[in-house]
């Protein structure tokens, strides 16, 4: 790194330590907030328009799709639109499947930022000039470079929001990044590999779903479906182990051929590779000489959310999903307190605090309560004849401990939003097609619905109103669905709630609005019987009235994902996913060209980031 840059971060580091203050997704709850007028702007239909809809009054704009140049002096290639760009390219520009992101300000005013995102998969069709009938060394990295995180510098002008290129902040971090393992499984004979036989360091990040914001500003990426890029030959498959199985890291069952270039990814030579994927990774978006680090304190799972609160005590609460049919929801307490603000004291103070904690997993009684099960070894059979020779194996094995000690099992728990104020905590539920299917679990309290094509939100409130508690009550905010479908068993909060399915994104603005955003498989949308549903939307809730009001259409094929409103209320980030996805001839042809061509095969469609604002400048939702 220059030092010039350097320099200028070190001088830049502490007053944007300061502003990250306001911006922390991370608070107690605070007693209120002005409400004032919710829900003021006109709804949008249900739609299959191939293009972004929102509300009269409201405008978007385009901000760093795939390929863009994310800003690093001296490395800015321009995106080639036949996907020329070489891997090398790649690992400098925008990846693709933009997901989970935050806006962490940079200034006091707020017009100036980093807006960080993860990039959660590839479409290798579009992401190489000939596809992938034929995998190479060059092809796989190129892949691996198009996931992970961005890290952007960008400002509000005249013209709207414009990224700043270059930027001494401009990051990416890719699926070879270097990166730290610590926490109680970092070095443990399971997370040990001959690339790294002191098993405390790892090449990369990939699969990049949700996220999280810690109370001293760091970005926390959770690595979601990581199993997809282990393989090996079909034989190996035969030896799997339970864990393996559970984890779906079975040879013969990968996405991508990986396993036959890079061979870290072939699980008949290296079993141990996977067990480094998986968890949640603490990024320094305002340092980018700083080394990501996998937590294990926090648990493997398909990983998709990590939300962070605070105790009444002061300890650190995270909330975390895991994302498969039947799977559970997680929290951890951290040990210590957290040392309040941003500052390079605090994130000092702070910089352990994900290592030494506890883990739990939720249990859904009937009647509406609830129970915090603590994952600790020497406990409730969590030992080794239940097959867990130490902490390590219970984290690396965080699903099987959950069956031990009686987790419920759920409708795959995607993101995790906590109220501003009153602390409440709202999960997605997206969906469980096998719920009551022979030999899988049936219908129960939390997750009522067999066949649960549409998916649902519940939330709770932890005893006390304390983040720390182990016990809470809980109840249905919604059941996603058509409630004019005979079956379909839906259930709003209110009449006036527009309909929606496949509840996916959530995030609590800091006025306590709840934005809701969903993703139908492409391969649905339109379809009976997710007709009336239209193509995947983003919906802003007020939970105090319980009314739902849809407030963005995507294009064909997306679904749209990351959600992050500034602190001022006044932009709102949305990420549109994957557009195009659903294939209308065979698996080649996208069936949309957003957002660069007026119709299916003008051109390859991008994932994108759109800023979202009201023509009057006024707040968002309102
Ligand atoms: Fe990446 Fe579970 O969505
Ligand atoms: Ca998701
Ligand atoms: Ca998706
Ligand atoms: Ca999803």
């Amino acid at each position: 790194m220059p030092l010039d840059r350097r320099r200028f971060l070190i001088q830049s580091g502490s007053a944007a330590a300061v502003v990250a203050l306001f911006d922390q997704g991370c608070a107690a709850p605070s007693p209120s907030a002005p409400h004032g007028d919710v829900l003021g702007f006109t709804g949008v239909p249900a739609s299959l328009h191939d293009g972004v809809v929102v509300p009269p009054g409201y405008e978007w704009q385009l901000l760093y799709p795939w390929g863009t140049p994310t800003g690093i002096a001296g490395q800015m290639p321009a995106f080639a639109p036949d996907a020329g760009n070489s891997a090398n390219d790649q690992a400098v520009q925008a990846g693709m499947h933009h997901d989970g992101m935050h806006f962490f300000a940079l200034d006091a005013n707020g017009d100036r930022g980093l807006l960080v995102m993860n990039h959660e998969y590839t479409d290798e069709q579009l992401l190489h000039t000939d596809g992938v009938k034929a995998w190479t060394a060059e092809k796989v990295r190129k892949s691996l470079h198009a996931m992970g995180v961005s890290v952007i510098e960008i400002r509000l002008g005249t013209q709207g929001w414009q990224q700043v290129q270059p930027s001494p902040f401009a990051r990416r971090v890719h699926g070879n990044t270097p990166m730290r393992i610590t926490g109680p499984a970092a070095g443990t004979p399971l997370m040990r590999t001959a690339a790294n036989p002191a098993g405390d360091a790892v090449f990369g990040t990939f699969a990049n779903c949700a996220m999280g914001v810690t109370p001293w500003g760091t970005y926390l990426t959770c690595e979601e479906n990581f199993h997809g890029y282990f393989g090996g030959p079909k034989e190996a498959a035969q030896d799997a182990t339970v864990a393996q199985r559970r984890y779906g890291t079975v040879a013969g069952s990968q996405w991508v051929e990986y396993w036959r270039h890079d061979e870290r990814f072939d699980l008949s030579r290296h079993p141990n590779e996977p067990h480094r994927f998986g968890w949640v990774v603490e990024i320094d978006p305002f340092d980018p000489t700083a080394t990501p680090i996998k937590r294990t304190a926090l648990g493997r799972k398909r990983q998709e959310s990590a939300t962070c609160t605070v105790a009444r005590d002061g300890r650190l609460v995270v909330y975390m999903g895991d994302d498969s049919r039947f799977e559970y929801i997680y929290k951890f307490i951290s040990r210590e307190k957290v040392r309040p603000g941003t500052d390079a004291a605090a994130r000092a103070a702070n910089r352990h605090l994900l290592d030494d904690g506890t883990l739990y997993v939720a249990r859904y009684d009937t009647g509406g309560r609830g129970r915090w099960l603590e994952l600790v070894h020497g406990r409730d059979g969590l030992n080794a004849a239940g097959g867990f020779a130490d902490q390590a194996e219970v984290l690396i094995h965080a699903r099987l401990a959950g069956d031990i000690v009686g987790g419920t099992k759920m409708d795959r728990p995607e993101w995790i939003a906590v109220h501003p104020q009153s602390g409440e905590v709202y999960v997605t539920l997206t969906n469980n097609s096998q719920r009551g299917d022979a030999g899988k679990p049936g219908p129960d309290a939390a997750n009522p619905r067999a066949n649960n094509l549409f998916g649902g939100i519940l939330r709770w409130r932890e005893d006390g109103s304390d983040a720390a508690s182990t016990s809470f009550a809980w109840d249905h905010f919604a059941l996603a669905g058509d409630p004019a479908q005979s079956g379909s068993g839906a259930r709003y909060p209110s009449n006036e709630a527009d309909m929606f399915g496949a509840p996916d994104g959530l995030h609590f603005d800091k006025g306590g609005l709840l934005w809701i955003q969903t993703d139908l498989s492409g391969q649905v949308l339109g379809k009976p019987p997710y007709t009336s549903l239209g193509n995947n939307q983003m919906l802003c809730a007020d939970p105090a009235s319980g009314r739902i009001k849809r407030f963005l259409t995507g294009p064909n094929g997306c679904e749209i994902t990351g959600c992050v409103v500034t602190p001022d209320r006044r932009t709102l980030f949305v990420n549109i996913q994957h557009p195009g996805e659903a294939r209308d001839d065979g698996d080649t042809k996208p069936n949309s060209a957003w957002p660069d061509g007026p119709a299916p095969g003008s051109a390859r469609p991008r994932s994108a980031t759109l800023a979202i604002r009201r023509r009057d400048g006024g707040i968002v939702g309102t």
